[in-house]
């Protein structure tokens, strides 16, 4: 194993990613924020210096952090913030796993404004190359984009003017790049049009694995390369038996590799991504490009057209895994009603069994449990897991119009089933898939649907577990799974950590 140390600089400064010149919270003053390539085994060592003017954090979104549940980087549960002008280091191992993953600030709505970028860990001994066939690997990521800063947006989402109506966004970016239709920008901002799209070279022949990442605020997306299939060979760590598709959904912070075989006729190619729910917004552009380019090709645009398959959007339940490792039964259930609905102040919250999650930004819970407290408050949406192997489930039960990713930190969860909510919950559990589910960190919770998720309490920590929709996370869409409290508490957090607490 290695040592890979990094040094995030975060600082505002101006970009134009689109063409639209925004204040961009940038990481070493680039957007996206610097690639993270490990092995598995690895140690990562991120010295974070935040000149961002206001607090930060930083999450690593799919790292399990075993051992080292205070880097997670969860502002009001696993840690104090970064304030501004000051160095925090995370220093964690890449144990067990291997895949594609991210990292973001876990600060509000503070990624949606730049502070992220991909994290990947490659395999110790090249085992998908040889299992799965490709000559190079690319990352791909993608996400819808505002031209104004997130907190504006928050303010106006959290009032009663919003009605609880997402921000829509402006635009879309592949690897940080797009264009925009400069008339649409507001008077006096500055927009340069025909901003350069992102390029990918493909050589004649060769096979591609493309890690195709979702680090969208709100939007899910369907991604898709014109005239060439891919296949699927894994989701957010999880290596899967190859599926050939032609559209790939992706909500967001999903995350799939896909194999990409250039073999079609030397020439230009459009990558799309598609926003899947039209905003009726006459700013945005609904279908956002990249250029897929032949080494040889002419420089001329593709003039390639879009697949017209149907899209599959719970691809989770045609993947098979490579190796099936599902534990047949659970120990605990826990089920969780999530609806939205207006607070006595008119502000449209969510809730989960009938609490909006409020974060204690001043004293996080893991502080709390250092502490000794044993009595949470109820906005705080705290479940405990008291015993070490018991295999978790958790139900979610939607009774919103809309459809929410939700993440769970600290594990990746098998999804056993997921359905339309007919208050059948028998019928549910007698259709669960107990011998083959594929794991992943992120899965959709369909509108007025259910889905089943089952993980082992085996990792010591704070782990939320939520939309990740960045308004609806706002809005309170979280609980947090306080896992072992008893290993926890003896686990010690390194003194870097405790400095962070003002004196
Ligand atoms: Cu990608 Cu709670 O995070």
């Amino acid at each position: 194993p290695k040592v890979y140390e990094y040094k995030f600089h975060l600082s505002k400064i101006e970009l134009a990613p689109d063409g639209f010149k925004k204040l961009v919270s940038a990481v070493n003053g680039q957007y996206p924020g610097p690639p993270i390539q490990v092995c598995k085994g690895d140690r990562v060592i991120v010295h974070v210096e935040n000149c961002l003017g206001e607090p930060t954090s930083m999450h690593w979104h799919g790292i399990f952090q075993y051992n080292t549940p205070w880097y997670d980087g969860v502002v009001g549960q696993t840690q104090h913030v970064i304030p501004d002008k000051c160095t925090f280091t995370y220093d964690f191992k890449v144990d067990h796993q291997s895949g594609s993953y991210w990292y973001h600030s876990h600060h509000r709505g503070q990624y949606m404004d730049g502070v992220l970028g991909p994290l990947i860990v490659y395999d110790d001994d090249d085992f998908d190359k040889k299992t799965y066939g490709y000559d190079e690997d690319m990352i791909v990521l993608i996400t819808d984009w505002y031209h104004d800063h997130s907190a504006n947006l928050f303010k106006w989402y959290m009032s009663p003017e919003s009605k609880g109506a997402e921000p829509v966004p402006d635009n879309a970016l592949i690897n940080g790049k797009n264009n925009y239709n400069c008339d649409w920008a507001p008077k006096g901002s500055e927009c340069v049009c025909d901003s350069e799209l992102a390029k990918f070279v493909f050589k004649k022949d060769c096979k591609y694995r493309m890690r195709i990442i979702n680090t969208s605020g709100l939007s899910s997306f369907t991604f898709s390369i014109d005239d060439h299939d891919m296949k699927v060979i894994e989701v957010e760590g999880a290596k899967t038996k190859p599926y050939k598709i032609k559209q790939l959904s992706l909500s967001v912070a999903q995350r799939y590799s896909v194999i990409v075989d250039a073999n079609q006729p030397c020439s230009n190619y459009w990558m799309r991504i598609k926003f899947q729910k039209s905003y009726h917004h006459h700013k945005l552009a609904m279908d956002n490009k990249a250029i897929i380019s032949y080494e040889g090709a002419s420089h001329e645009y593709p003039t390639s057209s879009p697949c017209t398959d149907k899209v599959e959007k719970y691809l989770e339940f045609y993947l098979k895994p490579l190796v099936p490792c599902v534990p047949p039964k659970c120990d605990k259930l826990l089920v969780f009603d999530v609806e939205f609905k207006k607070d006595s102040k008119g502000i449209t919250r969510s809730y989960v069994n009938g609490s909006s999650y409020i974060a204690d930004e001043e004293y996080p819970t893991l502080k709390k449990v250092y502490d000794g407290v044993h009595e949470f408050s109820r906005c705080e949406n705290i479940y405990q897991l008291h015993k070490k192997g018991e295999v978790i489930d958790v139900v979610f039960i939607n009774k919103d119009y809309r459809e929410h990713p939700f993440h769970l930190h600290g594990h990746s969860f098998w999804i056993l089933g997921w359905g339309k909510d007919d208050g059948k919950f028998e019928s549910w559990y007698k259709k669960l898939n107990t011998f083959d589910p594929i794991q992943r960190d992120t899965s959709t919770l369909p509108e007025y649907g259910w889905i089943w998720l089952r993980f082992t309490a085996d990792n010591p920590g704070i782990w939320g577990c939520h939309c990740h929709i960045e308004w609806h996370l706002g809005a309170g869409l979280l609980v947090q799974f306080l896992e072992l409290p008893k290993d926890l508490k003896e686990m010690e957090a390194p003194k870097s950590w405790w400095d962070l607490f003002p004196k």
